[in-house]
């Protein structure tokens, strides 16, 4: 049987991928980051999983306002990283684990969850830099990251978003579906997005560090009422893009119920116009 064993949280922030990309990861500005990130790479390589459950959103990349699914999972052989407008990030092509993914589409979808099956899209920031962050730089031709990646995209870009309660209720499904899959896998569950950040309008720039670190208390406590929070919420204390954050719900309900070991927490102002938050949780 697989199970999940552990879930990752973290920001997406594109100009983090630019800065690995571009060799500036020891510039004053960007090293406070990715130092937030040594533990997290070490203790990957310790514990490499068979597959990654990436939970991101995509943003206007592989979907558009012509086609807007809720949820959408990845059931391809491979996702190529996409062009966002200055050429496609220099990283290896992220391999899918199509039976563990069918798998997931079959008895999710079972459970009630509306699922669009997606066999071929280009992944974009929203799944890549979470990779680089976790991974560090690995050559576009010769190197590989450390595992299979089943992407699982959600809207959080054009209204209606879903609930934060719903997305805790998929993750819970989706512990159940991967619990239900007959080889003997070591599955992580990835959360990303976030934290608190507005990219357009009167409050472009909003950052709420105390809301952001009451979220990650919660999120590791008590994550059921935490998962009833309003979206607006969300919009009002973290900002429009804010609301990225009810993805992470969904990585925290495929964990176990028990309470989880916490092994890393991680929360930094500013990287671009992001509040950068990460946690490592492992399922006692
Ligand atoms: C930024 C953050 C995001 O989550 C995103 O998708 C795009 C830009 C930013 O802080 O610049
Ligand atoms: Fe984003």
């Amino acid at each position: 049987m697989a199970r999940i064993t552990a879930s990752v949280f973290t920001s997406h922030v594109p100009a983090i991928g630019a800065a690995l990309d571009q060799g500036k990861t020891a510039e004053p500005y960007w090293h406070k980051v990715f130092a937030g990130y040594e533990f997290s790479r070490q203790w990957l390589s310790e514990n490499r999983p068979d597959a990654i459950i990436l939970v991101y959103n995509d943003h206007a990349t592989a979907f558009s306002l012509e086609m807007i699914p809720t949820f959408a999972i990845g059931t391809g052989e491979r996702f190529q990283p996409a062009d966002e407008g200055w050429g496609p990030r220099p990283v290896p092509v992220v391999q899918g684990h199509p039976e563990l993914a069918s798998h997931i589409a079959q008895s999710v979808i079972q459970q009630d969850f509306d699922l669009t099956i997606v066999n071929r899209m280009d992944v974009d920031h929203g799944l890549t830099v979470p990779l680089s962050l976790m991974c560090g730089e690995q050559h576009p031709q010769t190197g590989a990251w450390p595992c299979p990646v089943v992407p699982f995209a959600v809207n959080v870009v054009q209204y209606p978003v879903p609930s934060g309660r719903r997305c805790f209720e998929l993750g819970r499904a989706i512990r159940r579906a991967v619990e239900s899959y007959d080889e003997d896998l070591k599955v992580q569950i990835w959360g990303t997005g976030g934290m608190s950040h507005q990219l357009q309008g009167a409050r472009a720039g909003l950052i709420n560090a105390e809301w952001d670190n009451r979220f990650l208390d919660r999120l590791i406590d008590d994550p059921d009422a935490l998962s009833r929070l309003p979206h607006i919420d969300y919009v009002r204390e973290a900002g429009s893009e804010g609301i990225e954050l009810v993805m992470w719900l969904i990585a925290r309900g495929a964990m176990g119920d028990a309470p989880p070991r916490v092994r890393h927490r991680f929360y930094h102002v500013p990287a671009s116009n992001t509040a950068v938050g990460h946690l490592i949780l492992e399922n006692a």
